[in-house]
């Protein structure tokens, strides 16, 4: 199928995966066309052109001015959760600490006890919600976590749930455990006990069952200590599991145990400085960005300009969870993050995109390019830089998952 005119075709391909960008250098097709056969990008460019080279392939044609770009790539959520934290995020906006409410009983816990009463159905049922509010805003591939359940029957009842909601959406769901996510409070032994019951315990499971290949781990002072997560992440490597990291959140660290333990990406990074940034950018470690969470939480944004200027792989994930970053919306909240910290057009849509495919061991997502996934989306302008300047309020009026039309 020959979909086309557009405007514009955006198609995030031949640029670098790594480092500062100019929108200069963006590349932009006026007056494109894609061709799509089995779900994949077989052409793309001219839209006379290609409808010459293939007059009998089937059109869709678009008769008002759009910009197309590649779906984008949330590499980091938990929407996979019981309950709400409301009550929370009132008392975080009238002046309590994120860390203060966690440690008075709310914060992760909270949601850990909702979400161990909650029925695999209606787990599967939020994720599902979540997933297509996601998709029909042009997010196509979704990471979900784990890491509300702390125990055995409720880590798998979070990832049997994610994997059925895998079955009722088009989006493409990415499982991890985080089963790392804090020492659960009825728990007796040690963090390092508690990791050895994921290592030996919990992981043989979620490897039984094909639950997840990748693990996550929360490296703070109120989660895990940087000695510990250092000896839990090389193991969970030796196991075959890839690895992710909650990293320098609030106090440095975490960065520096995920670069070492070869992590596919570390995720955060407000408090990292210039020796977590240098480490970053000299790794293969996607540095994930979280605007949401600073959002949420009232804080101030991870050093996206200076983990690009040092030559980090910068991505921008949404963070969605019911605690910190409650609002899920992934471009308002890149948009809003760019004007703040200075990052290009070029810059944050690679962030959202190709950047983030490497993250997720994506081979053929995030760029419009022959053999790539045809996961697509188009806004209704004839100028890409209108989707940042209306800051995430204009969404794509068309969205299209494996070539199949989502809206
Ligand atoms: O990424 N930082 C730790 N974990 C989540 C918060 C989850 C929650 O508050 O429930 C985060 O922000
Ligand atoms: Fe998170």
């Amino acid at each position: 199928m020959l979909i086309g005119p557009f405007a514009q075709i955006l198609p995030m391909s031949g640029l670098p995966l790594k480092g500062a960008l100019q929108d200069e250098q963006l590349p932009v097709i006026p007056d494109a066309g894609v061709l799509i056969a089995d779900g994949k990008i077989r052409e793309i460019g001219d839209y006379k052109t290609l409808a010459h080279q293939f007059p009998d392939e089937e059109k869709l044609f678009i008769d008002e001015p759009m910009v197309l770009l590649p779906g984008f790539i949330d590499c980091h959520t938990h929407i996979c959760y019981g309950g709400t934290r409301n009550r929370d995020y009132a008392m975080r906006i009238a002046g309590k600490s994120y860390l203060e409410i966690a440690r008075a009983g709310g914060g992760i816990w909270d949601s850990v006890t909702k979400t161990r009463i909650a029925d695999t159905v209606t787990l599967t049922e939020g994720v599902v919600a979540r997933a297509e509010r996601h998709l029909r805003e042009g997010v196509t591939t979704i990471e979900v976590k784990s890491g509300y359940g702390l125990d055995m029957a409720n880590e798998i009842k979070m990832l049997q749930a994610i994997r059925q909601a895998g079955q009722h959406t088009a989006a493409t769901l990415v499982p991890t455990c985080l089963a790392a996510h804090m020492k659960p409070r009825d728990y007796e032994g040690t963090e390092e006990a508690y990791l050895n019951w994921i290592l030996q315990e919990l992981q043989p499971v979620l490897k039984a069952e094909q639950l997840t290949n990748r693990v996550d781990i929360f490296i703070e002072e109120t989660a895990f200590s940087v000695p510990a997560a250092a000896t839990f992440l090389k193991q969970a490597m030796q196991q075959g599991f890839a690895a992710t990291v909650h990293a320098d959140q609030f106090s440095a660290g975490g960065a520096t145990v995920a670069v070492e333990a070869g992590a596919l990406s570390a995720d955060h990074l407000e408090a990292s400085t210039d020796k977590e940034i240098a480490l970053l950018a000299k790794s293969d470690t996607v540095a994930v960005v979280l605007p949401g969470a600073s959002l949420g939480l009232g804080m101030h944004y991870a050093p996206a300009r200076k983990l690009l200027n040092a030559g980090a792989c910068v991505a921008i994930a949404s963070d969605w969870n019911p605690g910190s970053a409650p609002m899920g919306d992934l471009l308002i909240q890149a948009a809003v993050m760019s004007a703040a910290e200075k990052l290009s057009t070029a810059e944050v849509l690679s962030a959202l995109t190709f950047r983030a495919a490497p993250a997720l061991q994506l081979q053929h997502a995030g760029q419009l390019a022959t053999g790539f996934i045809a996961d697509m989306q188009a806004y209704p302008t004839n100028d890409y830089r209108d989707i940042l300047y209306y800051q995430g309020k204009m969404k794509p009026a068309m969205v299209w998952k494996k070539g199949e039309t989502i809206r």
